[in-house]
């Protein structure tokens, strides 16, 4: 057997270990929210916020960002039915109700004309999923939003390192959220962040983080309101410090990757990859094939040949709407590129260390892929 090509892990060196030693033996009483605030302010600095909540997961800033938007029974929110889970959740969770919309065939996000189509009056925002790096149209949603008062998130969970005609990815929504679970571009094993540069959405989101006690409350164990434990712990952060001064170099490495495969994939006209079209920058958290149509290539076809050659790989999304839990609401009919693409695509192996052979096998393993076409 060949050896294991892992799609993912993180990249974890010295500086990582030595800060997260350092909040497990020094990181308690005074000092016991240190590496968060460190790891905050980081952040904030890259992504050229105002403000910035470190937080459990991604989902658990998408939950607090929607409430504290009061979004809630009754109400509804558009996103692209190519999506994971975690963006949906939340929304169920607050009682209001997913509306999917299909994607475009490039980016793989969210159709903005079809999403302003889907606007009702009980609409209460958009989510712009950045999908696997690539870019949602942000002027043409940032238009629909101003258009119809609707605030906009991004979920920026596949983003970090991906920017928009100068502005990173999270940066631009009425808030963003981040992802920092151990296989994103940075890691804290689990972890996320909300940032906004709205000083009132900033103080409810902390508010609700801390159990629903206003930073301005000065009884002790008093809740405000009925809050969220959504919160990173000292330890975590101190990897995300370590993470954020490594921050240029592991998403250089990330751009490194999807260029090494697209340099050896382009020539292939039977497929295509993630897109940077100009005054783009993806961040290439995932690098992803589609392949055409024409090549009859399945989703389990794909898996069979990777598997043989024992490297890991991941399904794209499946559309959202074709799980039951959704009132058995398929809309294939409807979101025909959401139910298309994952047919034909799937995620190769991405991370920072990966060697160039590791590559080429990769390759070669795409293009047997298409073997049968061409002959
Ligand atoms: C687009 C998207 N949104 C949200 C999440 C949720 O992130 P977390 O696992 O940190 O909650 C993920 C994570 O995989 C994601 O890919």
């Amino acid at each position: 057997m060949k050896k294991k090509i892992y799609y993912t892990k993180p990249s974890i060196t010295d500086l990582e270990i030595s800060y997260a030693t350092d909040a497990a033996a020094n990181g308690w009483g005074d000092r016991c929210y240190d590496y968060i605030y460190r790891f905050e302010e980081a952040f904030k600095t890259h992504l050229g916020v105002t403000y910035a909540i470190a937080t459990s997961s991604c989902t658990g800033a998408l939950h607090m960002g929607m409430a504290a938007l009061d979004i809630g029974p009754g109400d509804e929110v558009i996103l692209a039915d190519t999506n994971w889970i975690a963006t949906a959740a939340p929304i169920v969770h607050l009682g209001a109700t997913p509306v999917f919309v299909d994607i475009l065939p490039d980016t793989w996000c969210i159709d903005p004309k079809l999403a302003e189509k889907a606007i009702s009056p009980r609409t209460r925002a958009i989510i712009a999923t950045h999908l696997y790096g690539n870019l949602c149209d942000m002027d043409a949603l940032l238009a629909i939003c101003e258009k119809h008062g609707i605030p906009i998130i991004e979920d920026a969970a596949e983003a970090i390192g991906s920017a928009y005609h100068g502005k990173r990815a999270g940066s631009v929504g009425t808030f963003g959220t981040f992802s920092f679970h151990g296989s994103k571009t940075i890691t804290t094993g689990e972890g996320g962040m909300f940032v906004t540069n709205d000083g009132a959405l900033y103080d409810r989101v902390l508010t609700l983080s801390n159990h629903g006690r206003s930073s301005r409350q000065t009884k002790q164990f008093w809740p405000d309101m009925i809050g969220y434990k959504y919160k990173m712990s000292n330890i975590q952060a101190a990897i995300g410090c370590a993470q954020m001064e490594r921050i240029e170099e592991l998403i250089i490495r990330k751009r490194e990757i999807l260029a090494s495969y697209k340099n050896i994939l382009n020539s292939s006209p039977l497929l295509s990859m993630n897109p940077e079209p100009p005054g783009v920058i993806n961040g290439s958290w995932m690098p992803t094939v589609v392949f055409d149509q024409k090549t009859k290539i399945t989703r389990t076809s794909l898996l069979e040949i990777f598997s043989t050659e024992n490297i890991d790989v991941r399904v794209f999304f499946y559309p959202l709407s074709s799980f039951s839990f959704f009132n058995n609401n398929s809309l294939s009919s409807i979101n025909k590129i959401a139910f298309d693409i994952p047919n034909r695509s799937i995620n190769l192996p991405s991370y920072h260390d990966i060697s160039d052979d590791d590559i080429v096998r990769v390759t070669n393993s795409v293009l047997n892929a298409t073997a049968d076409y061409t002959k």
